[in-house]
């Protein structure tokens, strides 16, 4: 079995301060990375930043900046906050550095040699906000503005010599490679979507740009640089070292295993991507995945209504492992899903504080109390036991079926089941009335530790910083978790020290 995952985040327009939503689509590429880690596979995870084309120029513009240093500095704040967000990522990428630009340029020569690229005249609408070339059919009038249909974006009217990708003549292929890979666009609704645009008809896309400068440059024809998606996309291979096909990187992990974005450029990951690597004889990605939207109180984040969510902030004040559990449990991954103050801090104090963390220091308090911080030397497990342990066995293989699914929401499920009965468990088994068997009594310490590092194993990929801090408590480390041993249930031995633990979760005691 192939043992590589190579996952992609978005790399993020550095036009203005990272929000909620670009935190969003790095946690859940951190969390399969981490889930896929330790199910023993070798992960490449990437990040980064899409610094070229018309919307960078306009904003450097607006603030008096070389565009260059406005990327710097914008682009340091991204990479900085995938530090905030605990990311793993294996490499942080950056459109205007130089491998990039050598990757692009190959493919672009590529696709020009073999006649997927002809030169002619652009006439038409343009998104500057969206990047996104726009059919009349594809826009609506609001207050006297035009603007597009999806996105709500301005749309302004381009007329100019362009190159074109032949991307009418895919449209039978993409058809077929839809129909060959059906598991290449997830989830179901959106593949559906995609599927219905392609049918309607696709034209030529414009790929390159007269009007501005800053992009990089077509190779036979200086005074054009090349459309900024086209640029982007392919940071996916120039990150692999693309266009040397022999190095590891590349040879390990292309295709790419997942591309985890938003829905709203599902279009040019689903349909203009796999059409430029079809038309390059380069093999497309695995999967797309088009998650939904994070909204500010049930609002779309804007400027305007002066609601946008900087993470920076929340993680200031609650922690980042509390965010990360909050987006990705209570978000229904795939659909939209709201975020507001008071949702975030009642999922603190009933999934972390009373769940989670009150079964670690309960257990941990009776330990020190009654064991002298160590796991007990013997346990014989009744039926009741085998109950609380077997579900984690039989159900491993699910887990995995889940994320291989991205179906995180009964992965999530399963872990909120299995903490309320873990912490059920310790109160109906009452040790503490077992003082006088000290056989039971070690059985039922024995099952709950055991139960408490299957509980942190699962959670790792979610809260990885608190999850570590009480698998610390039998000395494993990040390196050698190891997803399978959930099923194993004499792991923890016999005997032996158990390291103290701090507060896990705060509980969020008032409202202001
Ligand atoms: N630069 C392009 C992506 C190029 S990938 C080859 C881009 N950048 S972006 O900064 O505008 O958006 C990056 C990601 O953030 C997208 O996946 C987008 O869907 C996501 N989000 C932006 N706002 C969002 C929310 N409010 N909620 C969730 N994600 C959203 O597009």
């Amino acid at each position: 079995m192939d043992k590589n995952f190579y996952i992609t985040t978005p790399i993020y327009y550095p036009s203005a301060k990272p929000h909620m939503g670009h935190a969003y689509s790095s946690i859940l590429a951190d969390f399969f990375a981490r889930f896929m880690r330790i199910q023993g596979y070798d992960v490449h995870f990437l990040t980064g930043t899409d610094e070229h084309g018309q919307k960078i120029q306009r904003a450097a513009e607006k603030e008096n900046k070389d565009p260059q240093l406005f990327c710097d500095e914008i682009s340091k704040i991204f990479s900085d906050l995938s530090k905030t967000l605990n990311l793993s990522n294996n490499d942080f990428i950056r459109t205007t550095e130089k491998r990039h630009k050598e990757s692009v340029t190959h493919l672009w020569n590529i696709l020009e040699k073999k006649k997927e690229i002809y030169l002619s005249k652009y006439s038409g609408w343009y998104s500057v906000s969206d990047e996104a070339f726009y059919n009349e059919d594809e826009l609506e009038e609001k207050n006297s503005i035009k603007v597009s249909k999806m996105s709500g974006s301005p749309v302004e009217w381009v007329e100019e010599e362009s190159y074109f990708f032949k991307l009418s003549k895919w449209q039978e292929p993409l058809l077929k490679f839809y129909a060959d890979n059906p598991n290449f666009i997830m989830p179901e609704s959106r593949k559906n979507e995609v599927i219905s645009f392609v049918k309607s008809g696709l034209k030529d896309l414009s790929v390159s740009r007269k009007s501005f400068s800053w992009g990089i440059k077509v190779p036979s024809n200086n005074e054009h640089v090349i459309y900024v998606w086209l640029d982007a996309l392919t940071n996916y291979l120039s990150a692999l070292n693309y266009p040397n096909k022999d190095n590891e990187l590349y040879k390990n992990f292309w295709p790419a295993s997942l591309h985890l974005i938003g829905k709203d450029i599902l279009r040019f990951h689903a349909v203009y991507w796999p059409a430029f690597l079809l038309a390059a004889d380069i093999i497309p990605p695995l999967r797309v995945y088009g998650h939904g939207w994070i909204l500010s109180n049930d609002e779309k984040m804007s400027k305007s209504k002066g609601n946008i969510l900087d993470p920076v902030q929340i993680i200031k004040k609650y922690g980042i492992d509390p965010l990360r559990y909050y987006l990705i449990k209570e978000v229904s991954f795939g659909n939209d899903g709201s975020i507001s103050k008071d949702k975030l801090e009642s999922c603190i104090n009933s999934d972390l504080a009373n769940n989670f963390g009150n079964l670690c220091q309960r257990v941990v308090a009776f330990i020190s109390k009654n064991l002298n911080m160590k796991i007990p030397s013997s346990h014989s497990f009744n039926d009741d036991d085998k109950k609380v342990l077997n579900i984690y066995k039989e159900n491993s293989t699910n887990l995995i079926n889940f994320i291989e699914n991205q179906d995180i929401n009964s992965y999530m499920n399963f872990i909120q089941e299995r903490l309320f009965s873990a912490n059920k468990y310790f109160n109906d088994q009452e040790p503490w009335n077992k003082k006088k068997d000290v056989q039971r009594l070690d059985t039922i310490i024995y099952v709950s530790l055991e139960l408490i590092r299957k509980l942190s194993i699962l959670l790792y990929p979610v809260i990885p910083d608190s999850s570590l801090k009480v698998l610390k408590m039998f000395n494993i480390t990040e390196k050698n978790i190891d997803f399978k041993s959930i099923s194993n249930h004499d792991f923890l031995k016999a005997s032996s020290d158990i390291n103290k633990i701090s507060i896990l979760f705060k509980k969020i005691e008032n409202n202001d």
